[in-house]
């Protein structure tokens, strides 16, 4: 019988870790180095698509400066007592983790093994890619580590449908997964509400920022592929997720007015996000924004946060600081390149081990207890 993942040691994790890091390297050249720190730091850092890449290195320097305070004189705290466990709109989940949306993965990754069997490229797109195989992999292993999954989207070609690819993986897990969605015309992203409704989603996501990414917005009209991202006001998402009672989330927010009319726009939750710095070069580092974000919205709206985390101990941070759980992107898709929805399983549950860890060396029993005080930012943050 396979091993329970969230039994196993730490030491058990990391070896596997670094084995699956050695699966996957082949296959994510030259664009990733699977590197045991995925730190975006340029030259040698190709995984970001704008020129510069400094958004992407700065979520991971600052996250850098902010420190743990170590306690550990207090009483309780042996393995079981301490609890990550937190809920998100009606689903119990293990821990305040999930993966972040990215799609099609031959695109990032060409010698990816999520291939289309008999499929090749057609018009220079990678249309041999295997989005379902690949999103299954990344919501059965958040899954079965208590975790929810995100999939996200992309102009849909004749040959490969990226978003219904996803959102399968979705279904085939009762709906536990939320599908992100990209600020299209409006029909088209109704029409992907409606089939996400359908699915069963736990929530339904959009990243309005994907209106930086120029092929899908300044250079569309010179793509032959129909889809063009425009940004929307409030008022106008607002209208556009009436259609659906299902909670919705706005990722790509990077301000504290951003917060607030997502606040207005009815979304239940936002995710402070910089899009690995792809869609904007010199932005502030998602986890510099935080604390204002959290101070113009308290708890009026959920607050998610991504951008160069990759530890339980940078989880533990954002926490600290206001927010509501942590997405981590780049390396749950090396993840998935190196062992499907076992190396999903295998990095998440060492995140969370790391995560339970820094809760006891702190002396936090639950979530509830990792206050601003438990992390220290330091001089030059
Ligand atoms: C190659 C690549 C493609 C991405 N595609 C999407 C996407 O289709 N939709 C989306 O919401 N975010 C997308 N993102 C952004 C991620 O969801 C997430 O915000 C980011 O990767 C988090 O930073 P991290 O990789 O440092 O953890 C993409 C990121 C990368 C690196």
């Amino acid at each position: 019988m396979a091993k329970d993942i969230t039994q196993m040691m730490y030491m058990e994790l990391r070896q596997e870790w670094n084995r699956i890091l050695d699966e996957a390297r082949p296959r994510v050249a030259p664009r990733c180095r699977a590197c045991r720190e995925c730190d975006s730091l340029r030259p040698k850092c190709g995984f970001v698509s704008s020129e510069r890449g400094k958004s992407g290195e700065r979520n991971y320097e600052k996250l850098q400066q902010i420190r743990l305070a170590c306690d550990t004189m207090y009483e309780g705290g042996n393995g079981d007592e301490i609890d990550t466990s937190c809920e998100f709109f009606g689903e119990v989940m293990s821990a305040p983790v999930f993966n972040a949306p990215i799609a099609w993965i031959k695109n990032a990754f060409p010698d990816s093994h999520f291939k289309r069997p008999g499929m090749e490229r057609v018009d220079g797109r990678a249309t041999d890619s295997d989005d379902y195989g690949y999103t299954k992999a990344l919501i059965d292993g958040c899954a079965d580590v208590g975790l929810v999954g995100w999939v996200a989207d992309s102009k849909h070609h004749p040959l490969v449908h990226f978003f219904d690819d996803g959102l399968h993986a979705i279904k085939e897990r009762s709906g536990r997964g939320v599908p992100t969605i990209k600020s299209w015309e409006d029909g088209q992203m109704i029409e992907r509400i409606k089939k996400a409704d359908e699915a069963g989603a736990v929530a339904i996501a959009t990243d309005i920022d994907c209106v930086g990414l120029g092929d899908m917005s300044i250079n569309a009209k010179y793509d032959s592929l129909p889809g063009i991202v425009t940004p929307k006001s409030a008022k106008h998402l607002k209208e556009i997720f009436s259609v659906t009672d299902r909670p919705y989330i706005l990722k790509g927010i990077m301000t504290p007015q951003g917060a607030v009319k997502a606040c207005e726009s009815g979304a239940s939750g936002i995710v402070i996000s910089n899009h690995a710095g792809n869609s904007l070069d010199q932005s502030l580092a998602t986890i510099e924004v935080l604390e204002d974000i959290k101070r113009a919205v308290g708890n009026d709206i959920k607050i998610y946060i991504d951008g160069g985390f990759r530890h339980g101990e940078d989880v533990f941070k954002a926490i600290a600081m206001g927010a509501d759980g942590v997405l981590i992107g780049r390396p749950v898709m090396v993840a998935a390149e190196g062992a499907d929805s076992y190396g999903v399983s295998i990095y998440l549950q060492k995140v969370i081990w790391e995560l339970k860890n820094a809760m006891r060396m702190t002396g936090c029993l639950t979530l509830r207890d990792i206050t601003r005080d438990k992390v220290v930012i330091t001089k030059e943050f």
